[in-house]
């Protein structure tokens, strides 16, 4: 039973870095680069910033859904996926989707020149969009946070 709480642990830090630095990000990051750089200069200030979280953000993001996959397999739980009282383990599948495929997939393949081309013709209209996709993203992976806490210690059902 020790690789389940070892595998718990490791899920729990990961989160705490790839969460964490979602909030940062949105609450600390994105209004500090509006208040310090003029409109032409935020995005090269944000990525140049943001950057180092990205690629820190794909080994959380891994490191969360290995040891959530194990843990899963190891409490033989792959039925809670069939019970919809379980949905707050279908939340942080979700999430956990949507941030690889964005880092992953979105990113590198579209996302990226899509921002370049974007703050070129309208920077503070994008850089508006770019904030308000933080706060959905953030908002909705500290719900789940809390969903995961209180439904893994009994206390939704
Ligand atoms: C592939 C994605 C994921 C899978 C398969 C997964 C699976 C699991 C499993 C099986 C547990 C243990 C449940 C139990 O003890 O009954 C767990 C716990 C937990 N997960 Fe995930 N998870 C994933 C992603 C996420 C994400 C994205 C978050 C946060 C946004 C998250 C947050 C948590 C938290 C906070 C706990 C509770 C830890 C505790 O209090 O003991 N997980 N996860």
């Amino acid at each position: 039973m020790f690789d389940i709480t070892l595998a718990r642990a490791l899920h729990v830090a990961a989160i705490v870095h790839w969460i964490g630095g979602v909030t940062f990000v949105t609450l600390v990051l994105l209004p500090g680069v509006h208040r310090l750089a003029e409109p032409t200069e935020r995005a090269r200030l944000f990525e140049a910033i943001e950057s180092a979280f990205s690629w820190q953000a794909k080994i959380s993001v891994t490191l969360a859904g290995l040891t959530g996959f194990y843990m899963t397999h190891r409490l033989a739980a792959w039925g809670r996926f069939l019970d919809p009282a379980f949905w707050w383990m279908h939340a942080m599948v979700a999430i956990w989707a949507v941030f690889s495929i964005v880092l992953f997939v979105l990113e590198p393949l579209f996302l990226d020149q899509w921002f370049q081309r974007q703050m070129q013709s309208q920077p503070g209209g994008t850089m508006a969009i770019v904030q308000r996709g933080h706060l959905v993203l953030m908002t909705l992976s500290l719900v789940t946070v809390l969903a995961a806490v209180l439904g893994s210690h009994g206390a939704l059902y």
